[in-house]
């Protein structure tokens, strides 16, 4: 562990022959290309040169600003130095990945898509999303890259890799206007070139719209985000699951007790939890979540009930329940306020809500950051990184009994009493 973790060449090597090779997927035989392309191999040399050859940041950092690197391989990573080994290694190191394998993924499908397009105007699949995936694919692969593992070079290579990039999709643009015309103005006035958010929250509220005109219903965003996502939802969880919240939910349900409501039980993850022969009714928004629930909740000892029901205007009496569960849902439930109210009031008087949540960091630099990406991971996942729950229990009238931080102060084990 202690040991000097650099000066391994030969991991040098295979990791730019590696990230070198997506190059492959992306047409670069054009002059224009050449420059880009060079960038992006010029970073991943450097980038890779310093993260198992000779890391000249860390020599350069501690030169200058007298930075303590005790240049092991695992204190290499210098964000960690500056916001934490905990919040960097829970938090941030996984989000790089995930990152990572995105960008690898829009490279790949965009190169299959045009690769069996035989020269044809490509629309659909990935390209309904953004013209340039596979442009978008290398930025984000390099800014996964670049947030794991910052060095000076990368740091000032990334900016002039976005610039370039832009300015070759632009080149493209115009050559596929010259091409195929009237039908790439079309294909261009109502697909995004590199960012898919506006298009992917546009389409979530046609399809939303379109849904409740056809059932002519009151539905909520939630419900259609969750019926989205309810397929990929346990394998998109799959490792936080593992590494902590099998953990955190079969803690917080020991203190289960009486006629128990489980709100926004997405897949029924809880139920493997729960301590066997229990009274549990659970509820949930969204129609795909509650199918996936069902079957596990025909493993569990002891009594379900499941129903479609939104906690904003639940069904139920008032003080029908003793306990009252909710693990990660208040981050989507569109009116949190409105959701809280509804099961305090279905609480029985001094009964009790458990949750397990995460919330907006009170750290200055985090917090802010969870404000910046708060939109796109709204409307990508449905999930609201930013939203003060704490504040909110206590508006609508609970007493808090315990708030423990299980990873720094972003998901939070709170108990309350009505
Ligand atoms: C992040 S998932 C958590 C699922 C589950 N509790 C777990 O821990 O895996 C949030 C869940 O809350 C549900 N949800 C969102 N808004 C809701 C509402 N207004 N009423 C009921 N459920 C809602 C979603 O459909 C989704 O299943």
């Amino acid at each position: 562990m202690d040991d000097y973790g650099y000066g391994y060449w030969n991991l040098v090597v295979l990791s730019i022959i590696f990230f070198g090779l997506f190059l492959l997927f992306i047409p670069f035989k054009n002059k224009s290309q050449r420059l880009p392309t060079s960038i992006y191999l010029a970073f991943i040399v450097a980038l890779y040169t310093e993260m198992y050859g000779f890391p000249s940041t860390i020599y350069i950092l501690t030169w200058f600003i007298s930075f303590k690197n005790p240049l092991t391989h695992v204190s290499g990573h210098i964000l960690a130095s500056i916001i934490g080994e905990y919040l960097f290694f829970t938090l941030i190191y996984p989000l790089s990945n995930i990152m990572m394998l995105i960008g690898i993924l829009l490279i790949l499908f965009g190169w299959s898509k045009i690769h069996k397009s035989g020269g044809e105007l490509v629309t659909n699949r990935v390209y309904a999303y953004v013209r340039h995936p596979q442009y978008l694919g290398i930025l984000i692969l390099t800014l996964g890259m670049l947030i794991q593992w910052i060095t000076i070079p990368t740091a000032l290579m990334w900016p002039i890799l976005l610039l370039l990039y832009y300015r070759q999709a632009r080149r493209e643009e115009k050559e596929m206007e010259e091409r195929f015309r009237e039908r790439y103005r079309e294909y261009k006035s109502k697909v995004p070139m590199l960012l898919p958010f506006q298009k992917i929250f546009r389409s979530a509220t046609e399809k939303f719209e379109y849904y409740r005109d056809k059932v002519n219903l009151e539905r909520d965003l939630a419900e259609l985000r969750y019926n989205r996502i309810a397929k990929l939802y346990d394998l998109i969880n799959y490792f936080w699951e593992k590494l902590y919240f099998d953990r955190f939910r079969k803690d917080i349900l020991r203190n289960v007790k009486g006629k128990i409501l489980e709100v926004g039980v997405g897949t029924g993850k809880s139920f493997e939890s729960y301590p066997p022969n229990k009274d549990i009714t659970a509820i949930d928004i969204s129609d795909e979540m509650l199918k996936r629930a069902f079957n596990r909740a025909q493993h569990y000892k002891g009594r379900v009930v499941l129903r479609r029901e939104d906690v904003q205007h639940l069904s139920f009496e008032e003080e029908k329940f003793d306990t009252v569960v909710a693990f990660c849902v208040f981050c989507s439930v569109t009116d949190p306020i409105k959701g809280l109210n509804e099961i305090h009031r279905v609480l029985k008087e001094g009964g009790q809500l458990l949750m397990l949540e995460h919330v907006r960091s009170k750290n200055p630099v985090l917090g802010r950051l969870m404000d910046v990406f708060n939109p796109i991971i709204v409307r990508l996942g449905g999930e609201n990184i930013n939203r003060d729950t704490v504040r909110n229990i206590k508006n609508v009238g609970f007493k808090i009994v315990k708030e423990k931080n299980l990873i720094y102060d972003v998901l939070k084990e709170i108990i309350c009493v009505k």
